[in-house]
């Protein structure tokens, strides 16, 4: 049965600097673990999160490029340090400053993920925001999903190319 999409409220809301939202999931993205903070920030009971694609909390105006550098690094066995805006079930939005991680087993296999969430700096949030807004407004420009995807790629690698940069060196410059 569909999910019915989550209505934005447009508020936003936050989390204190000595908390970590943290999240676990399995090779496809499934969420395998949540900590409390993660719970409280995304109004969702553990029973509704574990198994389900982490894509529960995604919000409309993320850019999908930067989901797709996400998971081209991890899945590559990089790490990746990223700005994600998480809508919660009631509607509320919040932002993070994420450290995913591959996770191995001890023959070396990639075996899963792991997030961990930092309270962003209010000023990092207001330079990334347009940047986002920017990507986002290049993929909508295109019906067909994946050649959005690839215009939000190509812009958002413009971006960088002019700033001499690499996203996680755009990150840590916020
Ligand atoms: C460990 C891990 C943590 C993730 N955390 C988030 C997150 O906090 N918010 C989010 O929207 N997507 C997160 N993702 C990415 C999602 O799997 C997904 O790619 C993204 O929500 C875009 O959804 P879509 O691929 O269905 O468009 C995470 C993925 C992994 C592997």
């Amino acid at each position: 049965m569909a999910v019915p999409a989550i209505k934005p409220t447009g508020r936003e809301r936050g989390f204190d600097a000595n908390e970590i939202i943290v999240s676990k999931t399995d090779l496809k993205g499934r969420i395998t673990y949540a900590n409390d903070v993660f719970l409280r920030m995304s109004s969702y009971a553990e029973v509704d999160l574990i198994g389900k694609p982490h894509n529960i909390i995604r919000h409309p105006d993320m850019p999908a490029c930067v989901f797709k550098l996400l998971w081209d690094t991890i899945s590559a066995g990089r790490e990746i340090f990223a700005y994600v805006l998480n809508l919660a079930r009631d509607g509320d939005a919040y932002w993070a400053h994420a450290h995913v991680t591959p996770t191995y087993d001890g023959a070396g296999a990639l075996i899963g993920y792991h997030s961990n969430r930092r309270t962003p700096d209010p000023g990092a949030v207001a330079k990334i925001k347009p940047i986002y807004a920017a990507l986002l407004a290049e993929e909508r420009k295109h019906e067909n999903k994946k050649e959005g995807i690839a215009a939000g790629q190509w812009k958002l690698n413009a971006m960088l190319a002019d700033a001499g940069q690499t996203y996680d060196e755009l990150v840590w410059s916020l």
